[in-house]
C-alpha cells in the first residue's frame, strides 16, 4: 500500500531477551494513535524501530512501499520527524536556533517564516529570543515540537509522519491540552500521522484515534479507546486496580485509580 508505514513482525533482542517481540502494524495519514503501555513494555524501542533509529533483528518496517533502510537519510527527515522525552543540548543556543534545526533537510528559503508560525502554534512565541539550555522542561518539551513540526513543514502544513515520546511528561494541564487539540487538529487538516507514547491513560483515551497496548515487548490489545480502555484490561497489563468512567463530554473512557 502506497503511503502508509507498516511493521511486520518486528524482533528485538536486547539482554538475552526479547525487547519487541512479533510487532506488526500499520500507521496512515490521517490518524492519531496512542502506544500505551507499562515501564518497560518496549514503547520508546519501538518507536525507534518505526522511525529507522533501530534495525530489528526479524522483520521489517517500510514507508510508502519501501523499508526504511533503503531511504536516504535526507528524504526520510523530510517526512518524519521524532520528538523525544528530553532533549539536551551541548551548544548554547537560542530557542529560534533550535526550532530552526528541524529545517536542516530543508532549502533554507522561508525558514524565518516557517519558524515563527511553528513557534506560534506551539505556544514558543514568547520564548523567542530565550537560551534553550534555561528553559523549564516543559518550555524544552514545546520548543522540541515546534522543531519536530518545522521538519515536516511543506506547503503551508506539516506532512508525513511524527513521532512523540511522552510529548506531555513535563506539561502542565493548560499545555497538555493545548498539545492534544493541536495535533489532533493538524492530523484531520493535513495528510499527518501522529503516534503518540503517553503514559496519560485519560490523555490517550480523550484524543486518539486509536489505541495499541503494548505489554513485554508485544501489542496485546488495539483498538478505540472503549475497546482498549476496560477497568480488567488495565488491571490485567497494568496490574492496577481502577474505576473506569465516562468523560461528560463525549463519553471516552477515564480511569480513576481505587484506593
Ligand atoms: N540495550 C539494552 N539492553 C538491555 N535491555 C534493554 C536495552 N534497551 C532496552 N532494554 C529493555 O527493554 C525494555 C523496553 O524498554 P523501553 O525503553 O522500550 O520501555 P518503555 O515501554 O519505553 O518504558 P517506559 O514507560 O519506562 O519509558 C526495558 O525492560 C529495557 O530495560
Ligand atoms: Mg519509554
Amino acid at each position: 500500500m502506497d503511503n502508509v508505514l507498516t511493521a511486520a513482525q518486528l524482533q528485538l533482542r536486547r539482554g538475552g531477551r526479547p525487547v519487541i517481540d512479533d510487532v506488526s502494524l500499520t500507521l496512515a495519514p490521517g490518524e492519531m494513535v496512542a502506544l500505551i503501555g507499562p515501564n518497560g513494555a518496549g514503547k520508546s524501542t519501538l518507536l525507534r524501530l518505526l522511525t529507522g533509529y533501530l534495525a530489528p533483528d526479524a522483520g521489517a518496517c517500510t514507508l510508502a512501499g519501501r523499508r526504511l533502510e533503503h531511504w536516504s537519510a535526507r528524504a526520510l527527515s523530510r517526512c518524519r520527524a521524532v520528538m523525544l522525552q528530553q532533549t539536551q543540548l551541548p551548544f548554547d543556543w537560542s530557542v529560534e536556533t533550535v526550532v530552526a534545526m528541524g529545517r536542516a533537510p530543508w532549502a533554507l528559503a522561508d525558514e524565518q517564516g516557517i519558524v515563527r508560525q511553528v513557534m506560534a502554534l506551539t505556544g514558543c512565541s514568547a520564548l523567542f529570543g530565550r537560551r534553550y539550555n534555561t528553559l523549564s522542561g516543559g518550555e524544552q518539551q514545546r520548543v522540541q515540537l515546534a522543531r519536530a513540526l518545522a521538519q515536516l513543514w511543506q506547503d503551508g502544513g506539516p506532512q508525513g509522519w511524527l513521532f512523540l515520546d511522552e510529548p506531555t511528561s513535563a506539561l502542565d494541564l493548560y499545555h497538555q491540552q493545548q498539545l492534544l487539540r493541536l495535533l489532533k487538529h493538524l492530523t484531520r487538516g493535513s495528510p499527518l500521522h501522529v503516534c503518540v507514547v503517553v503514559h496519560d491513560l485519560n490523555l490517550a483515551a480523550l484524543w486518539a484515534d486509536r489505541l495499541i497496548l503494548l505489554h513485554a515487548g508485544k501489542i496485546v490489545a488495539a483498538g478505540t479507546a472503549q475497546a482498549v480502555i476496560q477497568r480488567e484490561v488495565i488491571r490485567k497489563w497494568y496490574g492496577a486496580q481502577v474505576h473506569v468512567t465516562q468523560h461528560p463530554e463525549q463519553g471516552a473512557p477515564q480511569v480513576l485509580l481505587a484506593l
